[in-house]
């Protein structure tokens, strides 16, 4: 009765006009959506369903007697059974604050935006993808099935052809491909596509009806073109003679192009916005439909502890139900603790550059030159041309301000004096496709960005209109001072723009890039996050065809392959790579897949130096802050030596520890979904430091260290390691101390004779306080962060860990 239930909220036909007069009739009364949890243990037994329970619920939070009651106007927009107990309804503040203090109610919290994880600017430039597995074969790797919770799906785009796959959709596979009037199930969804589905009510409450002009309410087609960009990513078919205005040319494809791909259609409009009440329902249903895979390229930023995150709650039912979760870290960074989807159950990854790079050459009539970044459709400038060049601020009107035209902002500038001209322009806000086509109009032939040092070009590039080249300031202020000198007669000055088009094996390569979420976990930094990087800048993939590659609406280019940037991006490369972790190891948890990503990425890049971060413009060493344990290796991935599991029980205890350590917190309960036993008395298995995670980190403050065995700066975590690899193997331990730290481990020696033999060993730390990197958290905390690693090696395999240590030293100007 409630399964029927469910379903027919969330697929069938018959039920679309309800729903359609239940969000009218919900959203005309201005209520919004609140996720209800229950506590499914208190249910009174005279109410014979779950949904007869709902309903007395929801009636007696509104004050109706249950005889008023209308399950369509009244009633629950989403009930949630399999992630976890409890349903979306539609409410006055008045009537959720009731419904709160109802027995059987654990918590009510109101719906919350998430958002895409692309970069600000939605226009990037792009590379194919690195990986050259191991051989991707159509016997084994097409049993893997992908879902992705995104913007829907283009499925007419050639990156979902199955043509190179001959086995028939598994039969285990209980998803479905939904029809809509621009979705025909049976053309749109093949052997490649097997599932699409769409989910909007807690949008709809929130912002109002569909659109349907723009796109239809149950249809999974993607107007944004985000979920096609990512799901192409993740398991593309073979594309030859993929690019876009032939830069980052080549045969493109999925990272496991033999995958299967399942989409869910939860962000709606071309802002692309979603709700999770609509996400959580994606994830229940994705969980019943059948998928392995979760790859997660959005986020809500503002974490909330775990008990209290119903994206928490999702991906963990969803862990523990056996689907690796993939989630894109945020693009909130570089500042510490801006990493999104910190739940320590995903694998939380972070952006970082490849080799490839699009340069152009800036050359001055004085025979200067300057090297920068440029992708523009349309035709170059002529190598010998000397164009006319002027700045933006001594091309505005007379009556505005120059400051306004050094942005190029178009209204304040005068066509007549750009007319002709390359113009060069400070970055600003507005973006530079927006500019580039006004300039374009009023005549110019070319353009200067003169790049912030926040939002570097060439960490997500424009694809610019008409020739363009973003420059660093210190570039841009030579160009200015060149123009200032040449100002009279003959020698003007004059420039012009050299497109070089694709480059690759550029060094060094990877960098972690500026936006990618930093670490520590915001929400519990013992357990240190993001896990890993993987590429994520300028990612060529596919896009809907009649989608321009800006989100402009003035914009007329068509495209069917464009270059993003993201940890958005960024992520479906570890959900392709987890495709074929499973392929490979189809008996692996989702724990040991994350493990052995985790454990053989790598720290040195293509120049053979320690991976280079570009927080602030400033190059130095990256931390795990921002690459956790590393640039995902997946060749190395699939042999990893050792793996550190972990059970959804553990899980479980680490959250009783926490919750031990935490307070304000609604009951535990609510994540253990009352079906798990209580909370181990054991002390070691309450030590939130002792989960079993394949990286460290030590939190200490005044109060000695958090969450680990530990007087004050001493401290001792216990790890179990999994032989995955030969039966008989002998590993040895090496540590890298960070100054004022001493590591100590125990055993050294780890003596395995069998294949999946366990091993546990102690880690010890005796810290001094105050050491490492002084970091100004900007809001009068300051903290100290140093870094130290940990490596199992058995001269085949390395296992490494890194190890973050964290000092809370001063807060609000008080040393402690
Ligand atoms: C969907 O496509 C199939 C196969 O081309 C066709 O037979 C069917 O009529 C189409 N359905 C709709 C509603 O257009
Ligand atoms: C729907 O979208 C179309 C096309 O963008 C737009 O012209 C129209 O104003 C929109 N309608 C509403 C109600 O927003
Ligand atoms: C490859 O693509 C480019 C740009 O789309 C096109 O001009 C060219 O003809 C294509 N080449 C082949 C062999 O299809
Ligand atoms: C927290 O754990 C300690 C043992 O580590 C125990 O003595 C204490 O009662 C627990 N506190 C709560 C609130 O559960
Ligand atoms: C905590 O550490 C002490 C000394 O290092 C050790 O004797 C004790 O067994 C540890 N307890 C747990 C629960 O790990
Ligand atoms: C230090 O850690 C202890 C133990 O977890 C905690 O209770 C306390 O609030 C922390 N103090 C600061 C200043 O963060
Ligand atoms: C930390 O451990 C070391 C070595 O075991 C010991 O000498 C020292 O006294 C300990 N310090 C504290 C504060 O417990
Ligand atoms: C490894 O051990 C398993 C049993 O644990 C055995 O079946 C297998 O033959 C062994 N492999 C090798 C290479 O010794
Ligand atoms: C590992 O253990 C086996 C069996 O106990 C033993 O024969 C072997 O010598 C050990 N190797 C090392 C390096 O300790």
């Amino acid at each position: 009765m409630r399964r029927a239930r469910v379903y027919c909220i969330t697929s069938s036909a018959c039920c679309l006009a309800m729903v359609a007069i239940v969000l009218a009739a919900q959203s005309s009364r201005k209520g919004k959506t609140y996720i209800v949890r229950v506590d499914s243990s208190t249910r009174p037994t005279p109410l014979a369903s779950v949904s007869s329970w709902y309903a007395f619920l929801i009636a007696s939070a509104k004050g109706l007697e249950l005889n008023d009651y209308q399950d369509v106007a009244d009633g629950p927009i989403y009930s949630y059974d399999t992630t976890f107990k409890g349903f979306a309804v539609v409410l006055t503040e008045f009537q959720a604050e009731a419904l709160r203090s109802t027995p059987g109610v654990a918590s009510v919290q109101e719906d919350r935006k998430v958002h895409l994880q692309t970069t600000r600017t939605p226009e990037f430039m792009g590379l194919n993808h690195v990986y050259e597995l191991h051989p991707a074969s159509d016997a084994v790797d097409n049993d893997v099935i992908i879902g992705l919770l995104d913007t829907g799906i283009w499925p007419e785009s050639k990156s979902f052809s199955d043509d190179h796959m001959s086995r028939p959709v598994p039969e285990r596979w209980r998803g479905e491909c939904e029809s809509a009037p621009d979705f025909n199930a049976s053309t749109a969804c093949n052997r490649k596509l097997i599932g699409a589905r769409a989910m909007s009510r807690g949008y709809q409450v929130a912002e109002g009806p569909i659109n349907e002009t723009l796109e239809f309410v149950n249809s999974p087609r993607d107007i944004a073109g985000h979920g096609t960009h990512t799901a192409s990513t993740a398991a593309g078919s073979y594309v030859k003679n993929a690019s876009l205005f032939g830069y980052a040319g080549g045969t493109a494809s999925g990272v496991a192009a033999y995958a299967r791909l399942a989409v869910y259609k939860v962000l709606w409009g071309e802002g692309s916005v979603g709700y999770e009440s609509d996400v959580a329902a994606a994830f229940e249903q994705a969980i019943i439909d059948g998928v392995d895979i979760i790859s997660l390229s959005i986020a809500h930023c503002l974490s909330l502890p775990y008990d209290m995150d119903t994206s928490a709650l999702s991906t963990f039912k969803a862990v523990e139900h056996g689907i690796v979760v993939s989630a894109a870290g945020g693009n909130s960074g570089p500042e510490p603790y801006t990493v999104c989807n910190p739940h320590p159950w995903t694998i939380t990854v972070g952006a970082s550059t490849i080799d490839r790079e699009f340069p152009a050459l800036i050359v001055l009539g004085n025979g200067a030159s300057y090297i920068g970044t440029s992708i523009h459709s349309g035709a170059d400038l002529a190598g010998d041309a000397k164009v006319p060049l002027v700045l933006g601020s001594q091309a505005s009107h007379p009556d505005t301000y120059p400051e306004d035209a050094m942005y190029c902002l178009p209204d304040v500038l005068n066509a007549d004096v750009l007319k002709g001209k390359i113009v060069v322009c400070n970055e600003g806000i507005l973006d530079p496709v927006t500019k580039g086509m006004a300039l374009r109009e009023m005549g110019a032939l070319g353009m200067v960005i003169m790049d912030s040092t926040s939002s570097p070009q060439k960490f997500s590039p424009s694809i610019n209109v008409f020739p363009t080249v973003a420059v660093t300031v210190e570039i841009g202020d030579a160009i200015k001072e060149y123009i200032s000198t040449h100002k009279f007669g003959y020698s003007s000055p004059t420039a012009t723009i050299i497109s070089k088009g694709t480059a690759v094996g550029a060094k060094p390569a990877p960098i972690v890039v500026p936006f990618s979420g930093r670490g520590p976990n915001p929400v519990s930094p013992i357990v240190p996050k993001p896990d890993l990087v993987a590429p994520g800048v300028a990612v060529l993939a596919a896009w809907p065809e009649d989608l321009p590659p800006s989100s402009l609406p003035d914009d007329e280019r068509r495209v069917n392959f464009h270059l993003l940037s993201g940890t958005s991006m960024a992520c479906p490369h570890v959900s392709g790579i987890a495709a074929l972790l499973k392929s490979a190891h189809p008996d692996w948890s989702p724990a040991a897949i994350k493990s052995a990503l985790m454990t053989t990425a790598y720290t040195y890049d293509n120049a053979g130096n320690h991976i280079l971060d570009t927080a602030y413009s400033l190059q130095m060493s990256a931390t795990s802050l921002a690459y956790g344990n590393g640039q995902v290796n997946p060749v190395h991935a699939i042999d990893p030596g050792l793996v550190y599991d972990i059970e959804a029980i553990d899980y479980l205890n680490f959250l009783c520890g926490l919750k031990n350590l935490t307070e304000g917190n609604p009951p535990l309960d609510l994540f253990l979904h009352l079906d798990v036993p209580a909370c181990p008395t054991e002390e070691a298995l309450l030590h939130p430091g002792n989960l079993n995670y394949p990286a460290f980190s030590f939190v200490y403050n005044q109060s000695g260290i958090q969450h680990t065995n530990a007087s004050r700066f001493n401290s001792s975590v216990i790890r179990t390691v999994t032989n995955v690899g030969s039966n008989s193997s002998v590993y040895k331990v090496t540590v890298k101390e960070p100054p004022g730290v001493t590591i100590k481990v125990e055993p050294e020696t780890l003596n395995f004779t069998a294949s999946y033999e366990k091993k546990t060993y102690t880690v010890s730390c005796q810290a001094a306080a105050k050491a490492g990197l002084d970091t100004k958290l900007g809001v009068g905390i300051t903290e100290y962060h140093s870094f130290g690693e940990l490596v199992w090696s058995d001269t085949i395999h390395t296992v490494r860990s890194s190890i973050s240590f964290i000092w809370t030293v001063k807060v609000l100007g008080v040393d402690l």
